[in-house]
């Protein structure tokens, strides 16, 4: 099977669309692999931070981006998948909303999105991929089988990460959360390259008032129709 023969999924949509944990379930039973492309930006962020970089600096960020050794690690015990940024374990750190902030200013930057395009890419290996970001399905993989864009209300979205920062332990208000999501939605729709948007050729799906499983089964119906 050569790689453009492996199937794919792409899982597009905004912040709090539920794509992360829907896209991991939905990998998990379709016994396919995962690329969690935001973790991607967030590490090049967190390392471009870590060097005192200017966000703003597209050169230096983009050379950043070329040069940042990031792995993904599964811990094994089916717990949480560790991202290591040049040696160092920066999971915690990535999961911040100032994390997100940064990832998405330094994704607007056009030699950044090149620089991690064949990384991406290589994810795709047998038997599938299930692939979460912004651009999978216009960008990284237009060829893909499967896309989908998953949507909910701002509010909704909102209390969705709110949950899950608090459940992490984080210290988060849900209105300062609702303006960070707006205002970083609105930057990933508006940015010249890769801007966030379906694919013409996805299903978008409301998730607003859908429980995850529900989410999962209709995600899960695209792949194999009943
Ligand atoms: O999905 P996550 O919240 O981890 O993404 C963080 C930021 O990374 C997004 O707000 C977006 O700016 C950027 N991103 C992107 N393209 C992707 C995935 C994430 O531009 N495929």
């Amino acid at each position: 099977m050569t790689a453009d023969s492996v199937p794919v999924l792409t899982i597009d949509g905004p912040s709090g669309s539920g794509k992360g944990t829907i896209s991991r379930l939905v990998a998990e039973q379709l016994g396919w692999h995962l690329l969690d492309s935001g973790a991607l930006y967030r590490a090049v962020g967190y390392a471009a931070g870590a060097a005192g970089l200017d966000l703003s600096d597209a050169a230096a960020v983009t050379r950043c981006a070329e040069t940042t050794k990031i792995r993904f690690r599964d811990p094994g015990d089916g717990g949480e998948t560790r991202v290591i940024v040049n040696s160092h374990d920066a999971t915690d750190e990535l999961r911040t909303e100032t994390a997100a902030a940064a990832a998405s200013a330094i994704a607007a930057i056009p030699g950044v999105r090149t620089a991690l395009l064949d990384k991406q890419r290589g994810f795709r290996r047998t038997p599938g991929l299930v692939a979460d970001g912004r651009d999978m399905g216009t960008v990284i993989f237009p060829d893909a089988a499967f896309k989908v864009f998953l949507t909910a209300s701002a509010e909704e979205r909102a209390k969705r990460r709110y949950k899950q920062l608090k459940d992490k332990g984080l210290n988060v208000t849900l209105a300062a959360l609702l303006r960070e999501i707006q205002a970083r939605d609105e930057r990933d729709a508006a940015r010249k390259v890769a801007p966030l948007r379906p694919a013409r050729d996805a299903l978008t799906i409301d998730t607003t008032g859908i429980p995850v499983a529900g989410v999962v089964a209709a995600v899960l119906s695209v792949v194999r129709p009943a």
